[in-house]
């Protein structure tokens, strides 16, 4: 009975949900997200190696909240180096991942509004592009194309047709060529004193 009326309550329940940057009470919520969307193999794709040890991109780590405040989506961007250009110059980018989105809320547009909301923000903070390896099928509705990555690697295994990008200035990668490096702020690491 109790599940039935969970079920009843679910469906008149207002689908609202709100989009904010995230804090760090959100930490644990988030990753447990990430761990039942995503599974543990996460931790073994390409673009964790730019991710590791390293912090987001300021003010680019978004939650979704439902009503009472729970995290129900999550999307963060991490500052790299995306190759050089034609001048030798590293081209500073951002890379956009993991999304998710708790499996009870998809398809009520929670992904849309969290990726809405970062390309916004990375375009107001003036960031020139961003990057991602996903579906295109899903991304394309937002202006992410592989063809914008075609002279780019990753830093492992990728498939070149999940490589995509999003150019918020124009032309920002048409020189960039060569392999993706993490470029963001460190982790820092507690410092364990030695006992005298
Ligand atoms: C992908 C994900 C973030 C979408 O979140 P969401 O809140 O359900 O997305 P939205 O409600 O904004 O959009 C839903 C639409 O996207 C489509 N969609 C969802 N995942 C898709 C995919 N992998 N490929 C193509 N289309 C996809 C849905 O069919 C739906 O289409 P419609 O608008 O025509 O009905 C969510 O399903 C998720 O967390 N998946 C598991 C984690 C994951 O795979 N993340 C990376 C995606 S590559």
């Amino acid at each position: 009975m109790a599940a039935v009326l969970d079920t009843v309550r679910a469906l008149f329940a207002p689908d609202t949900f709100t989009v904010a940057e995230e804090n760090p009470a959100d930490v644990v919520a988030r990753e447990a997200l990430l761990d039942r969307q995503m599974g543990a193999d996460r931790r073994k794709k390409s673009s964790e190696k730019l991710r590791r040890g390293r912090l987001p991109a300021q003010g680019l780590a978004l939650v979704a909240r439902d009503s009472k405040g729970h995290v129900i989506g999550t999307v963060r961007l991490w500052n790299v180096e995306a190759g050089v250009g034609r001048d030798g110059v590293p081209v500073e980018a951002l890379l956009l991942g993991p999304l998710a989105v708790d499996s009870a809320h998809e398809g009520k547009g929670i992904g849309s509004a969290l990726m809405r909301a970062a390309i916004t923000e990375a375009a107001r903070r003036g960031h020139g592009a961003i990057l991602l390896v996903g579906d295109a099928p899903y991304y394309e509705r937002f202006g992410f194309f592989a063809d914008k990555t075609r002279h780019l690697m990753m830093p492992g295994p990728f498939a070149r047709e999940r490589f995509l990008a999003l150019e918020l200035k124009d032309g920002w990668l048409e020189a960039a060529a060569g392999m993706l490096a993490a470029s963001g702020r460190k982790l820092s690491r507690p410092t364990l004193k030695r006992a005298a």
